[in-house]
């Protein structure tokens, strides 16, 4: 059973009581957005008249889904939690550890072999746990998540900012950290500041070039990468009715690129016909019962300037090819202007590689359309001047592609079939040549397309498109072709045209698959043990960290007091440390190297109190540790901003850090901290910033009193025996405070089980 049909019917028969309810009490239509949010309330007698973008609100998702980078973390942390299977329908997809070199076939051993403990981690948890798992090669989360999980309706939470593809399927679908996947699976709540909604409605159709990325890409040039923050984003219109499936996946998944917390599409006929076509027609059955329940109000669409906070209309009929980039997913270009903005900012216009793929593009439609555009070339005689990279999304893509020909069509034209895997979408590519960092252009159907991202090189120009697009431009190698005018030199000098592309929604003949990929769990997997070899260096069994022994901390030392910016990605870089995410220990020794020292404007130098010497932030927290010493890490404003990164609360606690103390935390960040059972406090008068100098020595005086709404104060006690006494404040609630006592959240779930 690879989805849970019971329950979906258990969703369906809430969802009709609880959006009655809400209309009832907010005296309101509602959208599609809030009818989901409101039907999976974790207490559903908790409906009340929400401030969006202030509400603080608690939900209870259907789903969780985990790559397999992230899933490292989060599976380590659920086997803290004393569960004896996921609460949730869970599962855990390996897409991201596989790199595209050569092709499909060696690539995949390849990753088989370097990352085969990692591997058999995952797979030996979801075992264990009731999790299923997409073994390596299976396909990329995000595409598998919508042929097989996705459904109308419902909430689901995955540790990849991509989640959102689910939209697509009608979902309201949300990348987290780990953390948050962990509470999911442990069967608690998960909270959500209460989204602002923005509407879109699409009206006309696409025609000739225009797909549905060219929506995706122009709202990104509307709103910008931040325009999203805090939002759903709402999609309707007779345009939006129009699109296939997997299209409006394509435009929910770049929701991630314009900062939406999601986006998402009303239940119609296109995604009646996906659910039929990937093998799930009783889903469908049952989403026809409660259709109405699966989009928004008639009123609502009809008046979206009363019930959105921010409109948009898009005219699909007269919408251009787009190509976004360089550096920034938002720059957006019609293609008509392409030659005048190449030549303005001397963008490189002959093109080095077209990639096609990634959870963004790389359905069975996108294939066909693509492909169609690569038959062209071939009948007319033309030869590709890029290099041409393909990842299709799923084994059920590929295997069905390639029965229908498509893939064979690309070969054809010299192009590489990689790994149904993300692949260059997240550097996993061994570009010949990458390392010389020359200035070039690629153009691919990816998502993102930051500096470095596909290639590690900083000078690469990566452009954002449709796949057919990718296919027209990587035939002529050219930036600036606009294939709705423009011709091309065959190998016979003739002067041919390319046609706009056709293809096909859904596969003629249906999707089909040998093997596609899928580990079932176990049905009782109490014996089943957990692989993780003892000199791992990737991964390591957390042991629980200590509960608080009642008594105020004293004579902490002074860690790092961190000058301005301080991110997550500061506290616990990324890059070259991802192969560490599941070894808390060996990940430890990037804690904060890339925050400022604020007493000699280093990285990574500061004051080892015991000694006197500067050396890395890991060295002294590891020295400190080691006397049994505690320690204190003083922030600027908004500290831990950026992702939801578990490791940045986690590493300081396993170094022996006690308290995070700031003038303002980013949110996620605070609510980690606690959650690892550390003290997140604020400074009560954020100058008392200043008062903090390199030797200090800190003393809690009233911990033991730790209660909700009740200030906390440190005597802080300078190197020349001065001292100072300040108010410092926390946001901990009763049961965070639990948390903290019990010395993790994990730890206080675990004693409740027993
Ligand atoms: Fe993978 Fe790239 Fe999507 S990394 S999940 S294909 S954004």
């Amino acid at each position: 059973m690879t989805f849970d049909i019971e329950m979906i019917k258990n969703v369906y028969s809430n969802i009709k009581e609880r959006v009655d309810a809400a209309k009832k009490q907010t005296n309101t239509p509602l959208t599609l957005a809030e009818k989901i949010l409101y039907s999976h309330l974790y207490d559903p007698l908790a409906i009340s008249n929400f401030k969006r973008g202030e509400d603080y609100v608690d939900f209870a998702p259907d789903r969780v889904a985990m790559q397999d980078a992230t899933a490292q973390m989060a599976l380590l942390q659920f086997m803290q939690a004393g569960k004896k299977r996921a609460a949730v329908p869970s599962t855990v997809h390996c897409d991201h550890l596989i790199q595209a070199k050569v092709g499909a076939e060696k690539d995949l051993d390849v990753a088989k072999h370097t990352s085969s403990e990692v591997f058999d981690f995952l797979g030996s948890v979801s075992n264990k746990y009731g999790i299923g798992f997409w073994k390596p090669g299976a396909g990329i989360i995000h595409q598998v998540v919508l042929e097989n999980y996705a459904f109308p309706g419902g909430m689901m939470i995955g540790t990849d900012s991509h989640t959102v593809n689910a939209g697509g399927l009608g979902m309201v679908a949300i990348g987290v950290g780990g953390a948050d996947a962990v509470d999911v699976m442990a069967g608690m709540p998960w909270e959500l500041k209460f989204p602002k909604l923005i509407g879109v409605k699409l009206t006309g159709k696409l025609n000739g070039w225009a797909a549905p990325k060219d929506i995706i890409l122009k709202v990104a040039g509307i709103l910008t990468v931040k325009g999203g923050t805090g939002c759903i984003v709402e999609y309707f219109g007779e345009g939006a009715q129009s699109l296939s499936c997997t299209g409006k996946g394509t435009i929910c998944n770049m929701g991630a690129e314009i900062g939406a917390t999601t986006s998402t599409f009303g239940y119609d006929e296109s995604m009646k016909r996906y659910l039929d076509a990937t093998g799930r027609e009783d889903v469908a059955n049952l989403a026809d019962e409660v259709k109405d329940y699966l989009t928004g109000d008639a009123e609502v669409y009809a008046n979206p300037e009363k019930y959105f906070d921010q409109v948009i209309e898009i005219n699909l009929d007269d919408l251009e090819p787009h190509l976004n980039g360089p550096f920034t997913p938002d720059r957006a270009t019609p293609i008509s202007k392409m030659k005048e903005e190449a030549e303005k900012n001397g963008w490189p216009q002959t093109v080095e590689w077209g990639l096609i793929g990634s959870c963004t593009n790389s359905s069975y439609e996108d294939l066909s359309r693509a492909a169609s555009i690569a038959q062209q070339a071939v009948d007319k005689g033309l030869v590709t001047k890029a290099e041409f990279g393909i990842n299709p999304g799923s084994e059920q893509v590929r295997y069905t592609a390639e029965r229908d020909g498509l893939l064979k069509t690309f070969e054809d034209l010299n192009a590489k079939i990689f790994t149904n895997a993300c692949g260059p979408c997240i550097g996993q590519w061994a570009r010949a040549g990458a390392e010389k960092e020359e200035k070039n252009s690629i153009v691919h159907s990816f998502n993102r397309n930051f500096a470095k991202r596909a290639d590690g090189n900083p000078n690469t120009h990566a452009f954002v498109a449709s796949p057919e697009m990718v296919a027209a431009i990587a035939i002529t190698g050219d930036l600036t072709f606009n294939p709705l005018k423009d011709t091309i030199t065959n190998k016979d000098g003739e002067q041919v045209k390319l046609e706009a592309p056709v293809g096909d929604e859904l596969p003629a003949k249906g999707f089909e698959v040998k093997d596609n990929g899928y580990q079932e769990p176990a049905k009782n997997g109490e014996d089943i043990e957990v692989i993780v070899k003892p000199d791992s260096e990737r991964l390591q069994i957390l042991e629980a960290f200590n509960p608080w022994d009642g008594q105020n901390i004293n004579g902490a030392r002074l860690l790092i007091k961190a000058k301005g910016k301080c991110t997550t990605d500061h506290i616990s870089m990324a890059g070259p440390w991802l192969k560490y995410r599941g070894h808390l220990d060996n990940i430890s020794n990037n804690l904060l190297i890339g925050a400022v020292n604020a007493f000699n404007d280093a990285t990574n130098s500061i004051k080892n109190q015991i000694t006197g010497e500067y050396i890395p932030v890991p060295d002294a927290a590891r020295a400190y540790k080691a006397e049994s010493i505690p320690t204190i890490i003083v922030g600027d404003q908004n500290y831990g901003e950026g992702s939801s990164r578990e490791h940045a609360a986690m590493e300081p606690r396993h170094l022996g850090v006690k308290a995070v103390l700031v003038k303002s935390f980013a949110r996620i960040h605070e609510t980690n901290l606690k959650k690892q059972g550390m003290l997140a406090l604020t400074f009560d008068n954020p100058e008392d910033y200043d008062l903090i100098q390199e030797n200090d020595t800190f003393n809690f005086t009233n911990l033991s009193d730790f209660a909700p709404n009740k200030s906390l104060n440190i005597e802080i006690i300078h190197k020349d025996g001065s001292k100072h006494n300040i108010t410092v404040n926390h946001t901990y609630n009763e049961n965070q405070i639990e948390w903290y006592k019990a010395g993790s959240a994990l730890n206080l779930i675990k004693q409740q089980q027993n």
